[in-house]
């Protein structure tokens, strides 16, 4: 089946088979390899990333049901070589370990954000509660989305600002179309 999504601000056609989840397309299609599969039972939250602004395990989704749809992995955060005000607050706040669950932790916690600009510590712990760390014991990373919380601007983040780019030119997107 023929997809077009857009991914980290670039579109992309591809055709793909029915049955092939959405983290393997971005990973092995894709080169996204920044987004991770750590289970195969659905309940790491290793692989999550944004379908159309909302946190998404991605290997609960195949890659036709996001025909059409927008994609944010980790990789498409930064900005002008600046690091989301979450990938920062995580460095910042020594809030990984093995790294391994960092990326869908980020991922989480920003549509987390996105929901409450000022939570508090039992909405941080209910709000990545899907999100399994084997290292860390949860505390920083905790210490870290609410820290994050202090430094961002409401509505801040890599949506927000391609929504912007793209109202800001006339006709439409900028992305770069890839066909294959
Ligand atoms: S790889 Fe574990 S929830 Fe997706
Ligand atoms: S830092 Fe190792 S799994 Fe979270």
């Amino acid at each position: 089946m023929r997809i077009t999504v857009t991914v980290d601000g670039t579109a992309y056609t591809d055709e793909v088979e029915p049955r092939t989840l959405l983290v393997h397309y971005l990973r092995e299609r894709l080169g996204k390899v920044g987004t991770v599969v750590g289970c195969d039972t659905s309940n790491c939250g290793a692989c999550t990333v944004h379908l159309d602004g909302h946190s998404v395990k991605s290997c609960s989704v195949l890659a036709v049901q996001a025909d059409g749809c927008e994609i944010t992995t980790i990789e498409g955060l930064s900005r002008d070589g600046q690091l989301h005000p979450v990938q920062q607050a995580f460095h910042d706040n020594h809030a990984l370990q093995c790294g391994f669950c960092t990326p869908g932790m980020i991922m989480q916690a920003i549509d987390l954000l996105a929901d409450d600009a000022d939570p508090d510590e039992e909405t941080v712990r209910n709000g990545l509660e899907g999100n399994l760390c084997r290292c860390t014991g949860y505390q920083n990373i905790v210490r870290a989305v609410r820290d994050a919380a202090s430094r961002m601007e409401p509505g801040s983040g890599p949506e927000a600002e391609q929504v912007a780019e793209q109202t800001s030119v006339a006709g439409g997107s900028r992305a770069e179309v890839r066909q294959s």
